[in-house]
């Protein structure tokens, strides 16, 4: 097993707060870079947002802003929702990341360059929602999507395509080669019969909208989004920029680098994605690990459903490691889950009320109660620690190997194999009976020791998922987490004493829970897309700050020689005196314009607009029909306005 790793999420696309579905691939990744951390892997973990095509364009406008203010936000918005799960990224890319965009620039000239892209025309069906193009016979019968079910647009227009057929045999041979480059083995058959049911060239530019790469050579045309985003695993290390020494340790020097992805995004990692590689002669140094879905009684999480569930709903009443649990031991590799409430409530009440936190509290306090707090030492053995030791033994190895075959639910499985056994193990040796003979000390000793084993022995392999709770638990022991890789029974705890431990997990009342469910749906129901645009709108005070506005005179205005719309303007700003482009030129004349004393943003980026430069810009009240400058009366030029 080769020490370095590098595992990456699907970068999340930025077209609001992540929902639980769609924090799973967020959450399993980390759980999996935590374990390869512990198993002294240097290990990279990249995570991140993609960021452009039609739909985010169509957000954005929804929404009243700019594209990139809305995808700033979201990602705001996701980057928080990933401190608060508890994800420790070693990276977040954006799409809209300035080296991020040159790379895939730089990517597509050069295949366009060597002929594995070249330009024609595309007339087609488009799915805006899943930003995909689909051939006649692939949409349903009554022409919608067949990945999500909505209508889809016909689309014609001149188009770049990408060769996929030149590269169709390899990838076979490839696939055919590797029988670990994609798993599950369903998902391995489901890819190969969609090769060798003849693969068409893939169109991967747009002209009809324009939040996008542009194509250098010809910037009317935007890069297909799933190039674009594709393109971002490689991106983060540094491929095609001044330092690519992260892409020479993490992808080129035989790293296990696994590209972790739900179902519906399959296609475009196991064909597009290594076809572009071969392409550019990049070796697909990866392995795939698709996961199903996690759904619910009525099918996906969805908005318009009214069940869509929020990470934050969960952690923010019970805890981080409470979702990150759930996440975990929901899904079988490959196969779909479940979410919902009262199985989310039940298996935080059973799972780690019941059985874990129990187990931890016991211990500790009988160990505080018994022997003040220190580690006994082992000096006798009773009939049943065989049975235990062993069971750690196999339970340490085999929740391992699971978490290497990124089998998490099984790893999560096995371990509470070791949480049942030790609490059956306390019922078995009755330590509150042994307590009160003072023969038994031996023996109750020896059963403190194998109890506060397995508890270490149960945070150190839990730790990547229930974070928090193993960091409270090891604090508890004195402890800090160690490796993975020399876990084993028998520590030398030196008689140390345990601290205090930190409240782990409250048993909750079903009935409660279940109502503060209905209260939060019902609360979102109807008001939900309104709530949704007004959050995205919302800036802090701090962000309103960074406006400068001020007083200005205009002194001088002209029509722009090469716009009728536009006015050009010298307006005069306390000393200075600024040259401003402004389009009202169908509301004002010049001389109307000339003498007013207006309201100027002073601190925005200088532009040129239609070859003019304009260095500010004047406010006004405006809406599709009528506009009119904001003007002052009194205010001195070069007056702030707050
Ligand atoms: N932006 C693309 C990925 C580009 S990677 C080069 C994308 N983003 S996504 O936000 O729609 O999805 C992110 C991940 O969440 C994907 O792996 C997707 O399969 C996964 N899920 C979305 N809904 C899901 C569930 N309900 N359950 C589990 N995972 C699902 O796809």
């Amino acid at each position: 097993m080769c020490k370095k790793c590098y595992v990456t999420t699907p970068i999340y696309y930025a077209s609001g707060t992540p929902q639980l579905g769609n924090s799973y691939s967020t959450v399993a990744c980390d759980v999996f870079a935590r374990f390869n951390r512990l198993m002294n892997r240097d290990t990279f973990y990249l995570t991140g947002m993609d960021e452009h095509g039609l739909k985010i364009e169509e957000k954005a406008e929804a929404a009243g802003v700019k594209p990139q203010a809305y995808v700033d936000k979201v990602a705001e918005e996701a980057k928080r929702v990933w401190k608060d799960l508890d994800i420790k990224y070693d990276h977040f890319i954006r799409t809209t990341d300035e080296y991020h965009v040159k790379n895939v620039q730089k990517i597509f000239e050069r295949l366009l360059k060597q002929g594995d892209i070249y330009l024609g025309s595309y007339s087609g069906s488009y799915c805006v929602s899943c930003e995909t193009f689909f051939t006649k016979t692939q949409l349903n019968e009554d022409g919608t999507c067949p990945d999500c079910g909505k209508p889809t647009k016909m689309v014609s227009e001149e188009a770049y395509f990408l060769k996929l057929s030149k590269y169709a045999d390899r990838l076979l041979e490839h696939i055919k080669n590797h029988p670990d480059f994609i798993v599950p083995e369903t998902r391995k058959n489901e890819v190969v019969s969609f090769i060798e049911s003849g693969l068409d060239d893939l169109c991967v530019s747009r002209t009809s909208f324009d939040w996008g790469i542009p194509v250098l050579s010809n910037p009317k045309h935007v890069v297909y989004v799933w190039i674009d985003a594709l393109t971002n695993y490689i991106s983060a290390l540094g491929y095609n920029s001044d330092n690519d020494e992260l892409f020479k340790k993490y992808w080129m020097s035989g790293v296990n680098t696994y590209h972790v992805i739900g179902k519906d995004i399959l296609r475009f990692h196991a064909v597009y994605w290594p076809i572009m590689l071969m392409a550019l002669d990049i070796p697909l140094n990866f392995k795939l690990i698709a996961h199903g879905w996690i759904l619910t009684r009525e099918g996906k999480m969805s908005k318009s459903k009214g069940n869509a569930v929020y990470p934050g709903d969960l952690y923010s009443r019970y805890g981080s490691d409470s979702v990150r649990y759930y996440l975990t031991k929901e899904l079988p590799l490959g196969n779909d889950g479940l979410f919902n409430e009262e199985r989310f409530i039940e298996r935080y009440n059973n799972d780690l009320v019941n059985d874990y936190g129990n187990l931890v509290s016991r211990t500790i306090s009988m160990v505080n109660k018994y022997f003040d707090g220190i580690v006994p030492t082992v000096y006798k053995t009773n009939q049943y620690d065989e049975e235990l030791e062993t069971l750690m033994a196999s339970v340490i190895k085999n929740t391992i190997n699971y978490f290497d075959e990124f089998k998490l639910q099984n790893a999560v499985i096995e371990t509470w194999e070791l949480v049942h056994r030790a609490n059956k193990y306390i019922d078995e040796t009755a330590p509150w009976v042994l307590s009160k003979d003072e023969n038994k000390i031996a023996e109750l000793a020896d059963v403190m020791y194998h109890l506060l084993e397995t508890i270490r022995i149960v945070a150190h392999l839990s730790s990547p998922y229930l974070v928090q709770t193993s960091t409270k638990v090891l604090k508890a022991l004195n402890l800090e987490l160690g490796t993975l890789v020399d876990l084993k029974y028998g520590f030398d705890y030196k008689q140390m004493k345990l601290n205090n431990l930190e409240h782990l997990f409250d048993r909750l009342d079903v009935k409660k829970e279940l109502a503060y469910f209905e209260e939060l749906h019902n609360s979102r129901k109807p008001k939900e897309q309104v709530e949704e645009v007004k959050k995205m709108n919302e800036i802090s005070i701090e962000d309103f700050a960074k406006v400068e506005l001020k007083v200005g005179v205009v002194l001088e205005s002209k029509k722009h020689e090469n716009a009728d719309k536009l006015l050009v303007s010298k307006i005069q700003i306390g000393d200075e005196v600024r040259q401003i482009v402004s389009g009202i030129a169908k509301f004002y004349s010049p001389e109307e314009f000339v003498g007013k004393k207006v309201i100027v943003v002073t601190n925005l980026k200088k532009a040129v607009i239609r070859g003019v430069e304009s260095n500010g810009m004047v406010l006004c009240a405006a809406d599709d029909k009528d506009l009119e400058i904001v003007t002052v009366n009194n205010a001195k030029s070069g007056t702030s306005v707050r």
